[in-house]
């Protein structure tokens, strides 16, 4: 199976004590690349620092709603300076978390504007986190002039149309095998086939059978399985069609 994973946390502690087993277990699970995805400037330069070393590791470097009240203009002077290392392939990841609220609200938005105007002063596509603040980040990005991707996309069919429209891809994650997850695998199948995108969130969202323990991109497959079975397709034809769209989006291998 040919796939790509688009969004990890490689450099997050939980992978600390084995990420080098972890990213064997990738080549040998029949990864093509990983894009690994900062959450703050350490973590971005952490990422950078992981695909200089790892030929099939990109990166995208950014700030996490979560931290957003840390961005200041020389977070986005070194964002910028990091974005210009050739494997970083987009600026991630950003947006708005209105359920947790770890930021204040006008931060959140203010470090989600900046980033998305670096993105496109840098001509980069963007990994977008939205969680409870689905009406705030599309009409962010409705203004905005670019590519991305949605990342782990949660809401059923009710907003897909929007995000869609924006030209946005739709990254698909574990909770698509959970069985309880009917909307999701029905937005799942409802994705148009250059829009879909494959992703672990890992160490997150970690997918059945291995719900409950920890995420690791070699468990990708799983979630390639579950779209597969809601599109009626195989396999091996949506991971290529979801690779495929990645090396598309973020101008890899
Ligand atoms: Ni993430």
């Amino acid at each position: 199976m040919r796939l790509i994973d688009t969004h990890a946390h490689l450099d997050f502690s939980h992978f600390d004590t084995d990420r080098e087993a972890v990213i064997a277990r990738a080549r040998e699970a029949g990864l093509l690349a990983i894009l690994n995805v900062g959450a703050d400037l350490p973590s971005s330069r952490a990422a950078v620092a992981l695909a200089e070393r790892v030929d099939f590791v990109y990166a995208a470097v950014g700030v996490h709603p979560h931290d957003a009240r840390m961005v200041t203009s020389a977070t986005i002077e070194e964002l910028r300076a990091l974005a210009q290392h050739e494997k970083v392939v987009a600026i991630g990841e950003i947006g708005l978390d209105y359920y947790r609220d770890r930021s204040p609200r006008p931060a959140q938005r203010r470090a989600f504007a900046s980033q998305l105007a670096l993105a496109a002063e840098l001509n980069l596509p963007v990994v977008v986190h939205s969680r409870e603040a689905h009406d705030d980040v599309l009409a962010a990005l409705s203004g905005w002039n670019g590519q991305g991707v949605l990342h782990a996309y949660a809401a059923g069919l009710e907003r897909l149309d929007e995000v869609l429209a924006l030209g946005f891809a739709i990254g698909v994650a574990g909770p698509v095998t959970f069985t309880n997850a009917r909307r999701l695998r029905a937005a799942a199948a409802t994705v148009p086939p250059e829009r879909l995108l494959l992703e672990t969130d890992c160490p997150f969202l970690t997918p059945e059978p291995y719900r409950g323990r920890r995420n690791e991109p070699a468990y990708l497959r799983y979630v390639a399985e579950a779209v597969a079975h809601a599109r009626g397709e195989t396999a091996e034809k949506v991971a290529q069609m979801a690779a495929d769209n990645a090396m598309r989006l973020f101008g890899i291998l």
